[in-house]
């Protein structure tokens, strides 16, 4: 599983059309089968890099997705491989209904009526949202609409699977499955966090993005407990609740 490079990304550049530069350069290298966190204060350039990934942004520099440049002769074949789980769920769900949202993708795969019933299923079941199915997005909590956002990418099965901020605002008991269900896909994963705990939990490594660039690439157990580094790039491990270090007596 882990003799491929998945994603390669060399020397990238982007600035959104008013001005605003944000990827100054970025390198990066996943693995294929590896699962590794892009962490990063607000406003480092996260998410701007993931929608590079399958060319819905395009910047200057060089991208490779498994063997094939990211150019638009390929885009078609690399919208199947990637998935994207956008940081805002409304910008993922469109249809009547929850159902119909989930299979939408798969629906554009030419699969059997079965298989996307059994693919929307699956996905409604691993995030326990069955009970959403009949709804219209546009009625659910965001935490319900993020857990439908995240089902419509799964469904999809893509080789390589993105999730930017993936736990905001869900409850600790639904991260805790999302956790699970995150570990349990046989896929490439990028998760995109500011939680720690949680991208402690789901990669073996870590890359920190800060003023568009790769300030460290290193196993998630170097990152983690790096005080000054954390400290440096807006980000905390251990807990600083009073409640936890201070023993009752
Ligand atoms: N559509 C846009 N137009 C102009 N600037 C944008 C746009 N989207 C994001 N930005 C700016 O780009 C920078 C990086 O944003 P983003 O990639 O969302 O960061 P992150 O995901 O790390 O919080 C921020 O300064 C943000 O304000
Ligand atoms: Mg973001």
């Amino acid at each position: 599983m882990r003799n491929g490079t998945a994603i390669d990304v060399k020397d990238l550049h982007f600035s959104y059309p008013d001005g605003t530069k944000v990827l100054t350069g970025v390198n990066l290298r996943i693995h294929t089968g590896e699962s590794v966190a892009i962490v990063g204060p607000n406003g480092a350039g996260k998410s701007t890099l993931l929608l590079h990934f399958n060319g819905i942004l395009t910047g200057s520099g060089d991208i490779r997705i498994f063997d094939m440049n990211l150019e638009k002769k390929n885009m078609k074949k690399i919208r199947q491989k990637v998935g994207i789980v956008f940081q805002n769920p409304d910008d993922q769900l469109f249809c009547p209904t929850v159902y119909e949202d989930i299979a939408f993708g798969p629906n554009n795969m030419q699969l059997s009526v079965m298989e996307v019933d059994s693919r929307v299923n699956e996905a409604l079941t691993t995030l326990s949202i069955s009970e959403l199915k009949d709804k219209s997005a546009h009625h659910l909590s965001f935490g319900q609409r993020k857990r439908v956002a995240i089902a419509t990418v799964l469904a999809m099965k893509s080789d390589i699977l993105v999730f930017d901020e993936p736990s905001s605002n869900l409850d600790p008991i639904t991260k805790r499955k999302l956790v699970k269900a995150i570990n349990s896909i046989d896929a490439t994963k990028v998760i995109v966090t500011q939680d720690l705990f949680l991208a402690a939990e789901l990669c073996e490594r870590a890359i920190i993005i800060n003023h568009g660039e790769v300030v460290k690439d290193a196993k998630m157990q170097e990152i983690l407990y790096d005080a000054q580094l954390l400290h440096e790039n807006n980000l905390e491990f251990a807990s600083r609740c009073k409640i936890c270090v201070s023993k009752p007596k």
